[in-house]
């Protein structure tokens, strides 16, 4: 191989391991399985590849539920420790690490009891400084007609703790369970016009936030 090749190569693989590139997290917010929002973020999987191309980002998918992280139980608060990440064990390190490793994050959340999953709450405890002055970006989702805006309500505030920008251009996708397949595919029962509208917002969510995140960077 020569000389030159070789060096694309490398600068091909810094720019996938984000050294150069934007790093977006898309992040499911629910550990339930079967999850209806697993349904968002295996769309959002089957078109990385092109949100990756249109908005020129790398996108990472995790699932809270991949670190099965226990409440919070650490003698200090994070945000007045700055080395509490060393502290952690293995998952909970893993968590803060993987979420901070990304200059922006778009949060597929569902509503529970009008807020959201204390699943969720406690995954988001975990973080503090990693995720200072970074933009987030939500979209909501239940299976019923408000699409969880309470559940993106309930998250503002615990943003604004986190230091974090919160974006515009949210999603409250209402009745989802009538809008994905299990296997991530806009159900073929939608109309072209509903397919489009859903191609659209979420098309929109994630170019607002790769904007940010580049911006921000
Ligand atoms: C504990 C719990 C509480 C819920 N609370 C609400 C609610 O307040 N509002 C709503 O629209 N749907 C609510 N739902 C229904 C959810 O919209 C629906 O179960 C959805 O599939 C949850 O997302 P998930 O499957 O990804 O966890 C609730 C579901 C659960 C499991």
């Amino acid at each position: 191989m020569n000389l030159l090749k070789e060096s694309v190569i490398i600068l091909v693989n810094q720019v996938k391991d984000g050294l150069i590139m934007t790093k977006i997290n898309v992040i499911l917010g629910s550990v339930r399985e079967p999850s209806m929002g697993h349904r968002l973020f295996t769309y959002l999987e089957n078109h990385q590849d092109e949100l990756e191309a249109k908005n020129g980002v790398a996108i990472n998918f995790i699932k809270i539920g991949d670190y099965k992280l226990a409440p919070y139980n650490e003698p200090f608060p994070p945000m007045a420790t700055p080395d509490y990440v060393n502290t952690l064990d293995g998952n909970q390190k893993k968590w803060v690490e993987d979420v901070s490793d990304a200059d922006g994050m778009l949060l597929l959340a569902p509503e529970y009891d009008y807020s959201i999953p204390g699943a969720l709450k406690t995954a988001l405890d975990y973080l503090a400084q990693g995720v200072n002055d970074k933009p987030v970006q939500v979209i909501s989702y239940s299976m019923g007609k408000v699409g969880g805006l309470l559940g993106t309500m309930a998250l503002l505030p615990v943003f604004q703790v986190l230091n974090m920008i919160t974006l515009s251009h949210n999603m409250q996708l209402a009745n989802i369970q009538n809008v994905f397949t299990a296997d991530g595919e806009l159900n073929p029962d939608l109309s072209d016009k509903e397919k489009t509208y859903y191609t659209d917002r979420i098309d929109g969510v994630v170019k607002n936030l790769a904007h940010y995140a580049k911006l921000l960077k």
